[in-house]
């Protein structure tokens, strides 16, 4: 029988939190935002990220979904990412959003920018996904379930795999430094990012430039069909640092899951990619002067100033020499910086685009200063993965008390841990799986 008291979260009790009972939360949560479907004569499910802000499926919000679901129920995880495979395309790019509900979407204006159907606002005109793509999650997510018990699903996920991660290597690396390059900003899954504003030709705090002139880039990628030769003739597409972290560190997972399936060949491919790419990254993004690593932009590959989270994401990587980890920790754990009282911002303390709130100006702008739960648990496991098991106890520390006092929360205001942007979040979940990978 649960204790909770009024003002309480369900899973704290007289006797304080229990990990238990903030399992159980999570599952419900994911639970409550379950959406079956009924397609081709079968049954799809999945969960949104949160019923109001998002009824659709997100990418890389499915990875992080299925990765939890491997605590509880790894079949409902398998199911999570069949539903997202199903929209793998013939050249295997797999969509950062798809619109099982279009009429949801077509009163919005973004599905339209971001999809290569016809333009229009009428019903006939609904698009089924977007021709974007997220963070490649799927191979840590895929390595997950594995390792849970769903060993039969590997002979299913690893072609789509297979297929998707060829296709970012073939299409999405055009000056072939095996890096990935990003055509739009909302691929990163850091929409509205500091990082990005350079690029895009806007202030710190200049409002209504961020808004415009990142959908700007859209209207051009729309016009230009989403012909990826003609996007990567422009010099606004970018090699962000999250996004070719996730790619380096799902190669490694997915040439373990080749190798489990019997498949030398490509887990050698895997290998060999995640080594150059971790090379290019070394070489061009890391910026020795200042301790970071820093978005490049163009095929100029002009550097992003700004400190932002993405500065410090590759302290996930194993393989990261240990001076490049040292000094990315030397910032990450700066009081004045990214160790904040609810860490980590992601945008450090003192930059001039630093903002509490996922809002301003009434104007949602996501990813520039809150934390979110995602960020933190790549952080908490680069911390483990280079032998500071204390920073990483006080991180998932902190983000358990976040959760605990401001739920399954999108964001949280880095400096008094209030919950900021959409309440009952898929993702923020993941504060469960930290507590069990210290
Ligand atoms: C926002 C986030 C993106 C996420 C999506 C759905 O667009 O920036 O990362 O996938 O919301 O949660």
């Amino acid at each position: 029988m649960s204790t909770a008291v009024a003002g309480k979260k369900p899973w704290m009790t007289d006797a304080g939190p229990t990990l238990g009972a903030m399992r159980e939360a999570a599952r419900a949560l994911l639970q409550a935002n379950t959406e079956s479907v009924e397609y081709e004569g079968r049954s799809w499910r999945y969960s949104v990220p949160s019923t109001g802000s998002y009824p659709h499926q997100w990418l890389w919000d499915s990875g992080f979904h299925a990765i939890v679901w491997s605590l509880f129920d790894p079949a409902r995880g398998c199911d999570e990412l069949r539903s997202l495979f199903r929209w793998q395309r013939p050249n295997g790019l797999i969509p950062h959003v798809i619109f099982w509900h279009p009429k949801r979407a077509y009163l919005h204006i973004w599905p339209h920018l971001e999809s290569t159907d016809r333009w229009g606002l009428r019903p006939g005109n609904r698009p089924r996904t977007t021709a974007l793509t997220q963070p490649p999650v799927l191979a840590t997510a895929v390595e997950r379930l594995v390792l849970a018990g769903a060993e039969d699903f590997l002979a299913e996920a690893l072609p789509v795999l297979d297929r998707y991660y060829h296709y970012l290597a073939a299409e999405r690396d055009p000056d072939r430094d095996a890096l990935i390059s990003t055509i739009v900003q909302f691929e990163t899954g850091l929409d509205f990012s500091s990082a990005y504003d350079q690029a895009i030709g806007a202030g710190p705090r200049s409002v209504f430039k961020l808004v415009v002139n990142s959908r700007r880039v859209e209207i051009r990628n729309k016009l230009a069909g989403y012909d990826l030769r003609r996007i990567f003739a422009r010099e606004d597409h970018a090699e962000d640092l999250l996004v070719n972290t996730i790619w380096i560190d799902n190669l490694k997972a997915l040439a373990r899951l080749a190798r489990r399936a019997g498949q030398p060949d490509l887990a050698a491919w895997a290998e060999t990619k995640a080594t150059q790419a971790l090379q290019s990254l070394l070489e061009r993004a890391w910026d020795p002067a200042r301790g970071l690593f820093f978005n490049l932009v163009g095929s100029g590959e002009i550097r992003a100033r700004a400190k932002t989270i993405q500065c410090l994401l590759p302290l996930l990587l194993e393989d990261l020499p240990a001076d490049v980890a040292e000094r990315l920790l030397a910032h990450l754990t700066d009081r004045r910086e990214f160790w904040s009282p609810y860490p980590v911002p992601s945008v450090a303390l003192d930059e001039p685009s630093y903002s509490d709130d996922s809002h301003i100006h009434g104007i949602r702008l996501i990813w520039r200063g809150p934390c979110s739960m995602n960020t933190n648990w790549f952080l908490h496991q680069g911390l483990l993965r280079h032998g500071e098991a204390g920073y990483a106890s006080q991180l998932a520390d902190r983000s358990r008390e976040l959760v605990e006092k401001g739920g399954f929360n999108e964001f949280f205001d880095a400096r008094s841990g209030r919950p900021v942007g959409a309440k009952k979040f898929g993702w923020a979940t993941l504060a469960v799986d930290m507590q069990s990978l210290r």
